[in-house]
This record gives C-alpha cells, structure tokens and sequence, in this order.
C-alpha cells in the first residue's frame, strides 16, 4: 500500500450563494467514490480522541459540518496536522493512512462520507501493524 500523505486532499465542496443564505452540493465528480455510507460525530467532548486507526480499502471525505478539529495524517514516514474549520472544506483520506482526530471546537459536527459499509476487518487499529502494512 504506496499512498502517501500526497494523495490527500483539501476538496472544495461547490456552494450556491444567494441572501438566504449558503448551500454546498455534492455530487457526481465533487469526490472521487462512490458514497456507500454517511456518519457523523456530534456531542464530542473537547478533550476526545477519535481515530487511531487507518483502513486498507475505504475512502472518506470528513466535513467539519459546524466547527472545527484537528486531523493528525501519518502515511509511515510523514506527519501531516489539518486543521478543518470550514464546512465547504472537506479533506479527503485515501486508504492506508493512519488519522487521529483532536482538538474538537465546542459544539463540532463532524461528517463523514465513505466509500463503502462499515466493516471492522477493513481497520487497522494497531500503529506497529499499520507500519507493517505500508512496508507489505
Ligand atoms: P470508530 O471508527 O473507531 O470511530 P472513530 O474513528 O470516530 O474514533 O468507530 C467507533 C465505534 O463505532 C466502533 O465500535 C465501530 C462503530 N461504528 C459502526 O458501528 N459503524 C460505523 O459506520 C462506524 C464509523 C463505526
């Protein structure tokens, strides 16, 4: 698995503006997956760590929907810390690469697209297996 911190992106999600108000559309080529599943983290506590882990195969975009957070990108070999604050912002993790999630604002909603079902064997919750995958 050769993805690097390279491969991930600041997407911009396209907005419709007008005096109502701000709408962000996504659709067809706004992201380069399918979407297969959406979440969302709301109500986290400011001192939450979330991540801690990479995936073999899943695509994600994560909007910071209202707020802001940090996300910590390891590829094996570089570090790279996102701050995500805008909701037409999104950043786009690529498979094989290890996130951490900190530093949530009050009040942060934080939305998660992905490329596929939830699926436990697609994780890699062990930082010493994850250096072994990127050596594989
Ligand atoms: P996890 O992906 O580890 O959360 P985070 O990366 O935000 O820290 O998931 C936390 C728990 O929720 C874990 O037990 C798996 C479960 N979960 C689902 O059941 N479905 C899902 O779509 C997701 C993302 C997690």
């Amino acid at each position: 698995m050769n993805s690097t911190i390279k491969d991930i992106q600041i997407i911009e999600i396209p907005r419709v503006h007008d005096e109502r108000g701000l709408l962000a559309v996504i659709e067809g080529a706004t992201i380069p997956f399918d979407i297969k599943r959406v979440y969302y983290l709301y109500d986290v506590p400011s001192d939450a760590f979330r991540g801690g882990h990479a995936h073999k195969e899943l695509n994600q975009l994560i909007i910071p929907l209202s707020g802001s957070f940090d996300v910590h990108l390891k590829d094996g070999r570089d570090t790279e810390i996102v701050n995500l604050n805008k909701p037409h912002k999104g950043l786009l993790i690529v498979p094989g690469i290890w996130r951490e999630i900190d530093n949530f604002s009050s009040g942060c909603v934080c939305l998660v697209l992905a490329s596929a079902k939830y699926n436990e064997d697609d994780y890699i919750r062990d930082f010493n297996e994850f250096l072994a995958f990127k050596k594989a």
